[in-house]
């Protein structure tokens, strides 16, 4: 019989927070690893999961030797559903004696003739058809884990974004970010770098009771913003090309990613967090994603969580106005 575990996939660093959000949702929390959280029960994919796959096949991990793979995945797949044209995509933890590709190629044979479908190797990066079905396979250490995505794209691509900026933030971060704010009915709520508005967006989703404000510099993020927006039904949110270090107003939680001084210089930046003093109520709360250097000083620290992403090890910061 099949397996009602889910393979929950995470941003590194917000494993904890995706544990903490299907527990809220009622479902039971089976193990919690690198990238990855188990679940038992789950109805809806998470906001702030990367990808959801429904576990099919579990064998204890074969370790180091390639020899192990092959038996380890006949054990853990007796059978399986499917057919028509699949790929498999996956990834281990620790030394091997042998690749990503191995491992797929192995479950993608054993799928293919179990189920009669056409498996797409990734082996020579060749891009898979959009028509597929998505196998994912994880060696964690100690279990094989053999899961299907049961939906047709990965659930980090959200239907309401149709355009980015350069710098564009990856959305389950955003809705951790809007998580970790504690949004409330009646808040205000700024991004004053907004970008297309991945931040407000997610947040919206999470609270759409909140006077949210976005703003950027650029005209064609503001225009990314708004047409990003059209596609959730009615979001109360006002986009204004504005420079955030100038930004007027008065706002319960700032929430935002200011650039990582690629495009935009140091001094511009810290500028602009520095204008969150003035425009934070008392007792608000920024919730900030920044690298480790740009963290604003004279705050309170209230969280943080190191993330790895995009080859980058950015930190969200949830920051307090300091009594002293
Ligand atoms: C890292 S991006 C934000 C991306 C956004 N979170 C998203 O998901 O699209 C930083 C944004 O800050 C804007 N920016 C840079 N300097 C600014 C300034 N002084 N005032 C307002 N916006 C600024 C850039 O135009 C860019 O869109």
């Amino acid at each position: 019989m099949r397996s009602a575990l889910m393979l929950v996939r995470a941003v590194a660093g917000l494993e904890w927070l995706v544990a903490e959000e299907v527990t809220a949702a009622g479902c039971r929390v089976v193990e919690v690893s690198k990238r990855q959280v188990v679940v038992d029960g789950l109805v809806e994919p998470p906001r702030m999961a990367d990808d959801v796959f429904e576990v099919y096949g579990v064998a204890p991990d074969p370790g180091r030797a390639r020899a192990g793979v092959a038996a380890a995945v006949q054990a853990a797949l007796p059978s399986a559903p499917g057919g028509g044209v699949f790929a498999v995509s996956a990834s281990f933890v620790g030394e091997r004696n042998f690749n990503r590709y191995d491992v797929e190629d192995v479950v993608g044979q054993r799928l293919a003739r179990l189920t009669g479908g056409r498996y797409h190797s990734r082996r020579d990066g060749a891009v898979p058809p959009d028509e597929r079905t998505e196998w994912r396979v994880v060696l964690d250490g100690k279990t094989l884990w053999i899961a299907r995505r049961p939906y047709a794209a990965p659930i980090h691509r959200r239907p309401w974004r149709q355009h980015t900026v350069p710098g564009s933030l990856h959305p389950p971060v955003a809705a951790a970010m809007a998580h970790l704010a504690d949004l409330a009915p009646g808040h205000q709520v700024l991004d004053p770098f907004c970008g297309a508005g991945t931040i407000l967006l997610e947040s919206h989703l999470i609270e759409p009771r909140v006077t949210y404000l976005g703003v950027d510099r650029d005209p064609t993020a503001i225009a990314a913003a708004q047409a990003n927006a059209a596609q959730l039904v009615g979001p109360s949110i006002n986009w204004r090309v504005g420079d955030a270090r100038r930004v007027e107003g008065s706002f319960d939680r700032i929430v935002s990613n200011p650039p990582w001084g690629v495009r935009v210089d140091a001094a511009t930046v810290s500028a602009g967090m520095r204008r969150w003093r003035e425009v934070l109520r008392p007792g608000g709360v920024v919730v900030a994603l920044v690298l480790a250097e740009q963290v604003p000083r004279g705050w309170t620290v209230l969280g943080r969580h190191q993330l790895a992403v995009a080859g980058r090890h950015p930190v969200i910061v949830v920051l307090g106005v300091s009594r002293y």
